[in-house]
């Protein structure tokens, strides 16, 4: 058996669909596995623009056929560009809330079976306020908020940390401006929503950065390829490789909650609260 290792579990989110969360998720991992990091990939968004459609890839069973027991975990996997991998979980994420303890059990031993092969989980969520956003971003240690300049991404975003932060108690989040014309405008939109977070909330925001408008983001999904790739000296590749610079500053978790397996196990238990208190309402 081997032994589990620490692994860094983010969510992406943002509030809004449109901000740019699939693009930040799947650049940040593609340059994480090429500094040589081992990455791992949980598509939670139910959007148009998935990660597999945006790389070109094909998946024809995803999480739910594992918490069917149909198949392995390792069967599902994808391989995406730098060697990530990629867990289709679309239709699983819903499937989630409805889960019995037996299939509960299923599930975290089908990622305790692959924990030792990650150093990052990046969790792409979908857009708005759901429940499934909400319990994957509490599971997760680190929550990086993608904003963009439009009348209501902050405001979108602002709802999200709310919740986030008044009744499940985050603290912390972290923060990348995408599509921004200047520097500046990055900055601006981080002291914006700065000023009403600590008027309002309890909360630390860490302003990560911005990646700018960039026609080769667009090119670069036409192709099927994260810009990162496709397009290595672009002006958002490099904004990315900044910002995986300060990811990997991030500290990495010691205590056995930072195992895959204790996320998984967050997750259900938060996913079944959720369900109960819908219930009970
Ligand atoms: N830095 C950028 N410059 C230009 N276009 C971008 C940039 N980031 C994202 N986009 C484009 O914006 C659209 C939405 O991005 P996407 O990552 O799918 O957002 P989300 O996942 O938040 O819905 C896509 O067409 C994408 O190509
Ligand atoms: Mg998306």
């Amino acid at each position: 058996m081997t032994q589990a290792r620490p692994v860094k579990v983010i969510s992406v989110t943002g509030g809004k669909g449109g901000v740019g969360k699939t693009s930040v998720t799947v650049n940040l991992a593609v340059a994480l596995a090429e500094q040589g990091h081992a990455v791992m990939l949980l598509d939670a968004d139910l959007g148009l623009a998935n990660i597999d459609v945006m790389l070109g890839l094909k998946a024809d069973r995803n999480l739910s056929h594992v918490i069917a027991g149909e198949c392995d975990i390792q069967d599902i996997l994808l391989e995406g560009p730098g060697g990530i991998k990629i867990v289709p979980a679309s239709s699983g994420t819903q499937a989630m809330a409805q889960l019995s303890p037996a299939e509960h059990a299923g599930l975290i031993r089908a990622f305790s079976q692959i924990s030792h092969q990650i150093d990052y989980l990046l969790i792409d969520t979908a857009a708005g306020i759901s429940d499934t956003v909400i319990s994957f971003t509490q599971a997760s240690q680190e929550v990086l908020f993608v904003v963009c300049d439009e009348p209501t991404s902050l405001t979108d975003a602002y709802a999200l940390m709310k919740i986030l932060n008044r009744d499940h108690k985050l603290t912390r989040f972290r923060l990348v401006a995408n599509m921004v014309r200047s520097p500046q405008e990055g900055r601006d939109l981080f002291a914006k929503l700065t000023r009403v977070t600590e008027k309002y909330l309890d909360v630390t925001l860490d302003y990560c950065g911005a990646i700018p408008f960039d026609e080769n983001v667009r090119k670069a999904i036409r192709k099927q390829k994260p810009v990162i790739e496709a397009f290595p000296r672009s002006p958002a590749s490099l904004a990315y490789w900044q910002l995986v610079k300060k990811v990997e500053a991030w500290p990495v978790p010691q205590a056995p909650g930072g195992h895959i397996e204790f996320f998984m196990e967050r997750l259900v238990q938060m996913n079944a609260q959720s369900s109960m208190s819908e219930l009970g309402s």
